[in-house]
This record gives C-alpha cells, structure tokens and sequence, in this order.
C-alpha cells in the first residue's frame, strides 16, 4: 500500500510563494513611494511659499535630493549661485569637494539624501537671516519627519546650530553627538570652510566617520 501525499504539489508551492513575494514588494514598494509621495507634496507647498523676500529673487528652489530611504541626511546652509541655477543642493565647488569626503568614506552621494537649513538662495551668497531660517525651517522640519534618517549630520554653523539646538561654536560641536526623537545629531565644518582651511579635512572626515559608527 502506498502512503497517501497530502502535501500541495511543488508547482502550487511556488505560485503560492509568487504570490507572497508580489504582496510583500507591493507592500515595500508603497512604503518607499509614500516618501517620495510626501516630499513631492512638500516641495510643491514650499514652490508657492513667499515668506522671504529672497522667494522672488530665486531661479529655483534647492528643495533637496537624495535617497528617501536613506539612513543618513545632510544639512546645509542654503544654496549658492549654482545650486540656484540648477536647483540641486551642494552641485558648486563646495558640493564637487562634499562628494570627495562622502567617497573617501565609501558613500555615494546618490545613497544619501542632501537638504538645506533654507531653500531660496540669500544674495550674494550672505548668511541665511533670522527670519529666512525661522521661516524655512517648518518645512525642513517636516522633511525630516517624512525621511526619517537614522543620522542627521549638519554641515557648518546654521545647520549645527539648528540641529543641536544650541549657538555653541563649531569647535565644541564637531564630532559630538546627541540623540533626538530617535535621531542621532553630529555636525562638522561646512565643506566651503573647507575649501579654505583644507587641513580641516581629515577632522571633518573624523567627525563623519565617528557619527555612521553610532548608526551601525
Ligand atoms: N552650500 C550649502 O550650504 N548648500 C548648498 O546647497 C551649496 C552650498
């Protein structure tokens, strides 16, 4: 007598799996693109933003770029001439040295995502006022939540500043971290500040690589 096999056939097994996986990557799929969806969103609130006076002055929002789905999300300061001209974040010769750092650490540029403390351009490339950051920060804010990176790592002053919460100077801040709504925070110098002191390097490089070792 031959034992009676209950079991589903192989080809049934593996339809069942099919099917699995397509619920599963439609599931995974519409996690990733409700990011993009909400940051989409965003920059279209931000477009009809005129708080500033710069708003006018603009050729384009720097809104921001990068991976969504990143663990880690650079902050700047706010764009400069060229970034202006493109609406990309950090594409002038300070941004061509921030991808250098980001390489000589084994990150890609296009595996992170890269924002600003202010969206519109200052003139003249000035600081960012107190009023231009009080109004842009809601939406950087908001930008963080959507992301939601495991590290946040502000580059120079104002990002630092914003993100310490703090008017502690850079040389206290540097490769220091703290941990908010389950963020960590660290900083550097702003890679501009490194086109002019380039020994500074080494220390910023330092200082990220000390930050990704707190997310690992
Ligand atoms: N400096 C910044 O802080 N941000 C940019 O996007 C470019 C230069």
């Amino acid at each position: 007598m031959r034992l009676q096999n209950n079991s589903p056939p192989v080809s049934d097994l593996l339809k069942f799996m099919k099917y699995a996986n397509k619920i599963m990557g439609f599931q995974w799929t519409a996690a990733r693109s409700d990011k993009s969806t909400e940051l989409f969103k965003l920059n279209n609130d931000l477009k009809k933003c005129r708080l500033c006076t710069i708003a006018e002055l603009r050729h384009n929002l720097v809104f921001g770029e990068g991976d969504p789905n990143s663990d880690i999300m650079f902050i700047g300061e706010g764009p400069g001439e060229k970034e202006d001209l493109t609406g990309r974040p950090f594409v002038g010769r300070a941004g061509k040295l921030l991808d250098q750092m980001l390489s000589s650490v084994g990150i890609k540029r296009e595996s992170v995502y890269i924002a600003n403390i202010i969206k519109c351009r200052p003139p003249g490339n000035r600081n960012p006022s107190n009023e231009e950051i009080s109004n842009c920060t809601p939406y950087l804010k908001r930008q963080i939540e959507i992301i939601h990176p495991k590290l946040l790592f502000g580059l120079g002053k104002f990002a630092s500043s914003y993100l310490f919460e703090t008017d502690a100077a850079m040389g206290k801040l540097r490769g220091t971290h703290i941990k908010k709504d389950g963020i960590i925070i660290s900083c550097s110098y702003h890679p501009a500040y490194l086109l002019r002191n380039p020994s500074a390097g080494n220390l910023f490089i330092d200082d990220l690589k000390k930050a990704i070792k707190c997310i690992e």
